[in-house]
């Protein structure tokens, strides 16, 4: 049974679907849910679930990463998981951060990589004028949003789209990708989920 521990920085609305794919025959459970920011709703919704929680607040750190990623380390190397889901989390990791999870952290992050990484994907997805748009589920590399993919969905970009209405359709794109790539994975299944 693979241990989990996802990353958060807000809502957690992709943690909540991670959480709740990890029952029964799943190859993996949660065992910890750890945010950058000690308000992050997330954190609330896992500990309601009965899933540890843990904070460190980046703020305290003033942009200092390595110290702020050796104080993240100690409720995640507590926890001892297999693999680490960062879900909604907006910071930067260093890449000592990132080489000792090589190969076992995912990120899920709302483009069709390799378009668009980085911020405001899907204002740029609309000033493009791109009939599609979605989401990808990648290992997660010292280089930002460029690792191997697990999976991909894609939405159709409707006339009349907001970046809200285009954010809000990948948003439930994002929902349904990641837990179908995590119960691959945790089975040590590399193959892409395409949805
Ligand atoms: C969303 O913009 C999503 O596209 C990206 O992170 C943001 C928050 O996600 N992956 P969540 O609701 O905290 O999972």
């Amino acid at each position: 049974m693979k241990r989990v521990a996802i990353l958060i920085s807000g809502s957690g609305s992709n943690m909540l679907c991670l959480l709740e794919s990890m029952q029964g025959a799943h190859p993996a459970r949660p065992v910890l849910v750890v945010s950058n920011d000690p308000a992050a709703a997330g954190l609330a919704r896992a500990a309601e679930r009965g899933i540890a929680t843990a904070s460190v607040d980046h703020r305290a750190f003033k942009g200092d990463r390595a110290a702020f990623e050796a104080e993240l380390l100690r409720p995640i190397l507590a926890a001892a998981p297999d693999i680490l889901c960062l879900a909604g989390f907006m910071r930067v990791l260093t890449p000592a951060f990132v080489e000792r999870f090589r190969g076992r952290m995912l990120n899920i992050h709302p483009s069709l990589l390799p378009k668009y990484p980085g911020l405001h994907t899907h204002a740029r997805a609309l000033a493009a004028g791109d009939p599609q748009a979605g989401c990808t589920v990648h290992e997660v590399t010292p280089e930002l949003d460029a690792g191997p993919i697990l999976g991909q969905a894609r939405v159709p970009v409707l006339p009349g789209d907001t970046e809200a209405t285009l954010a809000a359709r990948v948003l439930e794109a994002e929902h349904r990708l990641y837990p179908a790539v995590l119960a691959r994975f945790a089975a040590g299944d590399r193959r892409p989920v395409l949805l």
